[in-house]
């Protein structure tokens, strides 16, 4: 494999098994050179990987969104979706949600204390300065939601957008209480979670509701709200979240 290949498949971290790693690691500082030599634009790190459908949404010169030392942005569409429009396979929305949501999701990648193994091995590479540039530059993309390939059925939701907007007594609390109105987020805190793909919102109820399992949750969090949930009120909720353009 030629060494451009390796740099690319070591950047785009898709594998993350013990022996690509460890090429990885290898390669280190001969990606560093690389990288330096790369990385003086985002024109040159686009046409390197090679997405140069995108190229032309984004704007270089001052407002520069590529990062000079980690993954670049292209490297994150390839999982996310154009402009961070999210995908059906599990990758969530970026576009439009607050930065600083996006900033600390990913330090909690890097520092393993949220986890999910792809987003680990490419938090690994950032700096804290890569981590803003990224979740700035994907907070401020409006692209529109990715076409699903089934769509999910009307009845499906109508049934989430009952959910999300009024709850379900004596226990869910309305999603949109806490997420604002259309999920479109509030803060840092509550974050956008309207566009969603299906998959996306399905495994992440879940992580919270295996999280309620190993300690009481706080009243008013995110995992006591999830633990509140049947799997049926989670597929009607991820439905409509999936339809629904912040
Ligand atoms: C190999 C596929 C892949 C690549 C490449 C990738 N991601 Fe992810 N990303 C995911 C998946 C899957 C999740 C969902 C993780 C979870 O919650 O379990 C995720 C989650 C995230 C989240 C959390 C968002 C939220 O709303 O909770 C952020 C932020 C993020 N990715 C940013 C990035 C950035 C920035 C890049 C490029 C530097 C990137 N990702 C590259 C697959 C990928
Ligand atoms: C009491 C306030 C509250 C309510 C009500 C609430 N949430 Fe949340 N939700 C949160 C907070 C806080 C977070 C951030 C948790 C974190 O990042 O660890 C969150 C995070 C999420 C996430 C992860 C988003 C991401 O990008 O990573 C999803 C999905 C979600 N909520 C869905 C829902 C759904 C669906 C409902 C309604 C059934 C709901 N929430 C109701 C407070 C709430």
């Amino acid at each position: 494999m030629s060494t451009i290949a390796l740099f690319r498949e070591c950047s785009e971290l898709i594998s993350s098994s013990p022996i690509d790693s460890f090429r990885c690691r290898t390669l280190s500082p001969l990606r560093r050179i690389l990288r330096f030599v790369l990385g003086f634009g985002l024109a040159a790190s686009l046409g390197t990987f090679g997405v140069p459908g995108h190229a032309q949404n984004l704007s270089i010169g001052n407002q520069q969104p590529a990062t000079t030392h980690g993954p670049s942005i292209a490297t994150c569409e390839g999982c996310h979706g154009a402009l961070g429009a999210g995908s059906e396979t599990g990758a969530p929305r970026l576009a439009g949600q607050n930065p600083d949501y996006l900033a600390h999701a990913l330090s909690m990648f890097k520092a393993g204390t949220r986890i999910s193994p792809p987003m680990q091995a490419v938090a690994q590479n950032l700096s804290e300065s890569d981590m803003r540039t990224l979740s700035a530059f994907f907070a401020s993309q409006h692209p529109p939601l990715p076409a699903a390939s089934t769509p999910p059925s009307p009845a499906l939701v109508a049934a989430g957008r009952q959910l999300a907007e009024t709850g379900s007594s004596p226990n869910v609390l309305a999603c949109f209480s806490c997420h604002a109105a259309g999920g479109k987020g509030n803060g840092a805190r509550f974050p956008s979670i309207a566009g969603e793909p299906v998959a996306f919102t399905v495994a992440r109820l879940h992580e919270f509701q295996a999280r309620a399992k190993t300690s009481t949750p706080k009243p008013g969090s995110m995992t006591a709200v999830a633990a509140s949930l049947t799997q049926s009120q989670i597929e009607q909720v991820a439905a409509y979240l999936s339809v629904t353009a912040p």
